[in-house]
Order: C-alpha cells, then structure tokens, then sequence
C-alpha cells in the first residue's frame, strides 16, 4: 500500500494506470456510470490499451441519455462495458413488497434500493480484483474532501485509486472538451452529478454539485453506499 501510495505522488494518471496494470496484472478493474470523471478515465485506459476491465453498474434505472453515452462510448473505443446487473429475485421481491418508486418514501426505502441495485452487484464486480479505480472527486462533496488519493477499502478488499481526487469541475470539462471525449447530453441541460433518472434532477445556478441527487433528502445522507471511506 505504502509503495502505491508514494507512485501515485509521483507519477502522472497515465503512468500510475500503467503501473498498476503491470503491477496487479488482470487484477485492476475501473467502475463507470458513464460521468465526465468516469468517460475521462476511460479515455485513458482504452486510448493507451491498458489492461484494465471497464464496468457499469446498470441499476435498470438509468437515463435514456446515458444508455446512448454508454453505446457511443462502445462504438468510438470498439469496445464492449461490461455490465452487472442486480439479483433478480432480491430485486422482485424488493418491488412486489415496496413497489416501484419506494425510494421517495423513506431513507431506508431508499438505501435498499441502492443496495440491490449498486451495492450487491458491485461486490461481484470488485470480486477476485486487487484494484478499484474510481472517478471520484475530494470537490464532490464534505466526505469526499479529506479522502486519500490511494485507500484500503475494508468492505470489498481492495485499493482504491482516484486519479482525479484533486481535479476540478472545470478542469473535467476542458479535458472532455479539448479531447472530444463524449459526454453525456444531461450536462447540457443543468445536470451536474446523474445517477439513476427517478433520483436525479438538474440544479440551478449556485446549487451545490450533488444537490440534484435524493433531492428530497437530508444533505447528510446523501450516499448510496458504494464508497464508504476510512481515513488513515
Ligand atoms: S454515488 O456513490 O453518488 O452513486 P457518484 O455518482 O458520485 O457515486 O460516482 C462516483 C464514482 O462511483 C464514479 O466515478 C464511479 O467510479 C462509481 N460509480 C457510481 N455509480 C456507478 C455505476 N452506476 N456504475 C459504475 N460505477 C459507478
Ligand atoms: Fe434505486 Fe434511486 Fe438508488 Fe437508483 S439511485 S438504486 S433508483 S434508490
């Protein structure tokens, strides 16, 4: 870990993607919900042909708009994001008994939800891999402020990378954009941060950056429980 950490000081994003895909061969694996963060990284592992897997986690929820950045996405790198889906029976059992929009009814609804949509399957995704890159930004919000570029993430076994930890919101879009990096269309029409359509809106000017996430909900309660940080 401690080796990891001093590369990830030293190194550029390419060189650090690259030393961890020599380092933990076919043990490296990069989460996508297809964001500007998430379709940068991407541009570097694809455009340089490292060896390292591309998931999304298709909760079934998703924008139309992000279905079209994921094929767009395929169709320019020729390449083929491989998918995990949740359980079936976990998720009809979830939707007989809650049913379908249960999410607007109370934080606990709405943490199951996240749970066997993302959550669960993201442990199959993770399983049997050594490294989680992620597109995570310290700006995105308080918790995500005092996290380490290189993390121990206890939960699924595994380090955790952010390449673009210190980066920020204009910095991502001038990347995207001086590349032609696609994007998704949502940006264009005052989305910021897009998760699932039911619990994603646009924000107005001033608003902070996941404010259109679980809206309805209590500002400090907003994760779903994928990144859960420890701070060492
Ligand atoms: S969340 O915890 O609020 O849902 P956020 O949307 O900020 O996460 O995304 C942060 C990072 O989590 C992304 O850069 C990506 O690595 C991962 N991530 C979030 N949602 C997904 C998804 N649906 N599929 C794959 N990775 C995801
Ligand atoms: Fe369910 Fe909303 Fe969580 Fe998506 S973001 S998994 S729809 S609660």
């Amino acid at each position: 870990m401690s080796q990891i950490k001093i590369q990830a000081n030293v190194l550029s994003i390419d060189e650090m993607l690259k030393y961890l895909s020599d380092t933990f061969k076919d043990e490296v694996t990069f989460s996508s919900s297809f964001s500007n963060e998430d379709q940068l990284i991407a541009d570097k592992i694809l455009r340089n042909n490292l060896p390292i897997n591309i998931f999304t986690l298709d909760t079934g929820r998703l924008f139309p708009e992000t279905y079209s950045l994921w094929n767009a996405t395929n169709e320019k790198y020729n390449t083929h994001i491989k998918a995990f889906y949740p359980d079936h029976s976990s998720l009809e059992n979830f939707v007989e008994e809650k049913g379908p929009n249960s999410f607007y009814e109370s934080v606990e609804n709405r943490k199951g939800c996240c749970y066997i949509r993302k959550v669960e399957p993201l442990k199959r995704a993770l399983k049997g891999n050594s490294v989680w890159i992620t597109g995570l930004r310290a700006e995105h919000s308080i918790d995500r402020n005092n996290m380490p570029q290189v993390e121990w993430d206890e939960t699924n076994n595994v380090i955790k990378y952010h390449p673009l930890l210190h980066w920020t919101f204009e910095e991502v879009k001038q990347y995207i954009c001086e590349n032609k990096i696609p994007y998704n269309s949502l940006h264009d029409k005052g989305f910021v941060s897009i998760g699932c359509a039911p619990c994603t809106r646009a924000i107005k000017p001033g608003e902070d950056f996941r404010a259109g996430r679980w809206w309805w909900e209590d500002a400090t309660k907003k994760e779903c429980g994928l990144h859960v940080h420890v701070v060492d």
